[in-house]
C-alpha cells in the first residue's frame, strides 16, 4: 500500500544522521531528486483511486517537506560544527595571558635591595610629600641654603612647609626620629626636582639612600660596604675611588666613581676617557644630624651615602635618555623581558 511506504520513508527520513556535506547530498539526491524517491512515489501516486487522492497527496507533500526540513537542519548542523573546529584551538594554553615586564627601573631597584639586604640591611619608606624639616632643616641646610630654591624645590601650593622631596636623605630623618640605633637602612623612593625635562634631567627620578648608625661607625666601614655593592653590582672586578666632596648631611662627605664598566678603566667614551663613573654621595653623618634626630652624637656614628637609580640603569643598560624611562613605549619596555622574567 502506498500510504504503508509514504510512512517507512518517513521515519527513515527522520533517523537520517550526517557527518558533513557530501553525506547529506547524498541523501538529497536519493530522496528528493528527480530520480529520487519521493518522485518514485509521486509515479504510483497516479495511479490510485480517486476517493484516495486527497488523502495520499497530502501525505506526500508532507513527506516531501519533512525530508527538505531534514536536510536543513543537517545543513545547518554540519556548518555551525565546522565553524566551531575552526574558532577552538584545544591544543592551545589555558591561559595565554600576556605577563608583562618589569620596569628597567624596578629590576635596578631589586637588584640594589637584594644586595644590601645580603648586607644586613632593612628597607624602610617615607613619604614623598614632606616638610621642610625632614628634606633640609634637620638634615643641616642652612636657612639659606640654594637648594631649598624654588628653582628646585616643588612647594605644595602657597605653603612653604608642605614640598615634594627632593632627594631620600629625608627617610633617613624619619628613621632616626623613630627607631633607636643600631639602625641599618635603605630607603628607595621616587624624588622631585623643579628641572626641564631633557635627555639628561627630568622632573622626577628615583634614588636609594643608605644608612648606618651605631657605636663606633667608621669610614672604613662605609668604604668596606661600598666596594662589596660595587662588586655585586657591577662585577667583581670592579673597583672605587672615594673623592672628598661636601654634603650639609655628612662629614667628612665623598663621592664615589667606579671603574668604567665598559673599558674598565682604559678609558672610552662613556667614562669621558678617565676610566672612572661617578656613582653615589656619601659620607659620615654629620654630628648635628644625629643630635637633631634625637641620637646621642658622642656615643653614636654613622655612615649614609644616596645614590640614582636612573644613573646606575643607565650604566647597566646604556639607556642614554632619561625620558625613556617614564614614556612607557611598550618597544623599549619589551627589551628588558627576556633577561628579568
Ligand atoms: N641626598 C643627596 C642627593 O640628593 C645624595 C646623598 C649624598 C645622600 C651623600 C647621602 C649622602 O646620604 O651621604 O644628591
Amino acid at each position: 500500500m502506498l500510504i504503508d511506504k509514504i510512512n517507512e520513508l518517513k521515519a527513515e527520513i527522520e533517523q537520517l544522521k550526517a557527518d558533513n556535506a557530501e553525506q547529506i547530498e547524498a541523501m538529497r539526491i536519493k530522496y528528493l531528486s528527480k530520480k529520487g524517491q519521493i518522485n518514485d512515489l509521486m509515479a504510483e501516486f497516479r495511479t490510485v483511486a480517486a476517493d484516495q487522492k486527497r488523502e495520499l497527496g497530502q501525505a506526500i507533500n508532507a513527506l516531501k517537506q519533512a525530508a527538505t526540513d531534514k536536510i536543513n537542519t543537517l545543513r545547518e548542523c554540519v556548518a555551525s560544527e565546522d565553524h566551531v573546529e575552526a574558532d577552538i584551538d584545544l591544543t592551545r594554553t589555558a591561559y595565554p595571558a600576556e605577563v608583562g615586564t618589569r620596569h628597567p627601573l624596578s629590576i635596578v631597584k631589586q637588584e640594589i635591595i637584594n644586595i644590601f639586604t645580603k648586607l644586613g640591611f632593612s628597607v624602610a619608606e617615607g613619604p614623598e610629600v614632606e616638610d621642610d624639616w625632614h628634606v633640609f632643616s634637620a638634615l643641616n641646610f642652612a636657612d639659606d641654603h640654594p637648594a631649598r630654591d624654588m628653582q628646585d624645590t616643588f612647594f605644595i601650593q602657597r605653603n612653604p612647609d608642605v614640598l615634594l622631596r627632593t632627594h631620600t636623605s629625608s627617610v633617613q630623618v624619619r628613621v632616626m626620629t623613630t627607631q633607636k640605633p643600631p639602625i641599618r637602612v635603605i630607603c628607595p623612593g621616587r624624588v622631585y626636582r623643579n628641572e626641564a625635562i631633557s635627555a639628561r634631567a627630568h622632573c622626577f627620578f628615583h634614588q636609594v639612600e643608605g644608612l648606618y648608625v651605631d657605636k663606633n661607625v667608621s669610614f672604613a666601614d662605609l668604604k668596606q660596604v661600598l666596594q662589596a655593592f660595587a662588586s655585586e653590582m657591577f662585577g667583581s672586578d670592579t673597583q672605587i675611588r672615594l673623592r672628598p666632596s661636601y654634603f650639609p648631611f655628612t662629614e667628612p662627605s665623598a663621592e664615589m666613581d667606579v671603574s668604567c664598566t665598559l673599558c674598565h678603566g682604559k678609558g672610552c667614551a662613556m667614562c669621558k676617557g678617565s676610566g672612572w663613573l661617578e656613582i653615589l654621595g656619601c659620607g659620615m653623618v654629620d654630628p648635628a644630624v644625629l643630635e637633631s634626630c634625637g641620637i646621642d652624637s658622642k656615643e653614636y656614628t654613622g655612615y649614609a651615602f644616596g645614590m640614582g637609580v636612573e644613573r646606575i640603569a643607565n650604566l647597566k643598560y646604556r639607556v642614554n635618555d632619561l625620558r625613556l624611562f617614564s614614556e612607557n613605549d611598550q618597544r623599549f619596555l619589551d627589551e628588558f623581558e627576556a633577561a628579568h622574567n
